[in-house]
């Protein structure tokens, strides 16, 4: 048996901690014990998920006080005497481990992390560095995890966030963009990357290991060198970026 304490809120009612026992063995992912608890015990309990293999990103929540994905973790990387699920902090919650994602989704499309073309983009050169950093950015299934460990998202809505600035840096070097000065405006902007006080919760946050900071530092140093015309924002977009 595993003893979960588990946050619960109903919207106009005072938020508190309940109690839950259920039948469980180290290898049940902390999801399983969730649908445990909702078909068994408690059917009110809240809570999102879909694709249960990580990769929805809809189950993330705080396990034990860090953002985790409830179908990515297994009961023995957690599992004490009592283990806590809780909310993603930062964003308003609507029930129990619900949060409303509207300003997380609203700061992506900020960043505008989608190809404005030109005509003739189709003769852009595509290199395997464009590829690379394509993909190593893709693995991002914006689950919130990152958004939810920053400190400055929670105290500064208009704060971008980690993963706004990465998804925005990967079009940022996609050489078939056009919009590559109205997107760095944004990404170095007063909400964009130079608003991180470096607390640098979002390290480690990610279930899959992808490190937004390393691409905030980096439209840190390239708007530098943009500004100071030490390169053209141009050639820099061609070259691809590094992942
Ligand atoms: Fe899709 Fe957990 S249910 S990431």
């Amino acid at each position: 048996m595993q003893k979960l304490k588990i946050f619960r809120y109903l919207p106009g009612q005072d938020p508190y901690w309940k109690d839950y026992e259920v039948e469980a063995g180290p290898d049940d992912m902390v999801l399983t014990l969730l649908n445990r608890i909702r078909e068994t015990i408690d059917s009110t309990l809240a809570y999102r998920f879909s694709c249960r293999s990580a990769v929805c990103g809809s189950c993330a929540m705080l396990i034990n006080g860090k953002p985790r994905l409830a179908c990515q973790t297994r009961l023995r990387e957690v599992a004490g005497e009592v283990v806590t699920l809780a909310p993603l902090t930062g964003m308003k919650v609507i029930k129990d481990l619900i949060v409303d994602m509207e300003p997380y989704w609203n700061n992506l499309k900020r960043a505008m992390p989608w190809l404005e073309e030109a005509p003739d983009s189709k003769d852009a050169v595509i290199t395997s560095k464009t590829t690379d950093l394509q993909e190593s950015i893709c693995a991002c299934i914006l689950c919130a995890s990152c958004y939810a460990a920053c400190p400055e998202t929670g105290a500064q809505r208009s704060y971008l966030g980690p993963h706004a600035i990465m998804e925005g840096y990967r079009i940022l070097h996609d050489p078939r963009d056009t919009a590559a000065k109205k997107r760095l405006d944004v990404l170095a902007g007063p909400d964009g990357a130079w608003h991180c006080d470096g607390a640098f919760g979002c390290i480690g946050a990610c279930p899959w290991d992808v490190s937004p900071v390393k691409y905030l530092a980096k439209v840190r140093t390239e708007s530098m060198a943009v500004r100071f015309g030490k390169v053209k924002l141009e050639e820099l977009c061609k070259e691809g970026g590094d992942k």
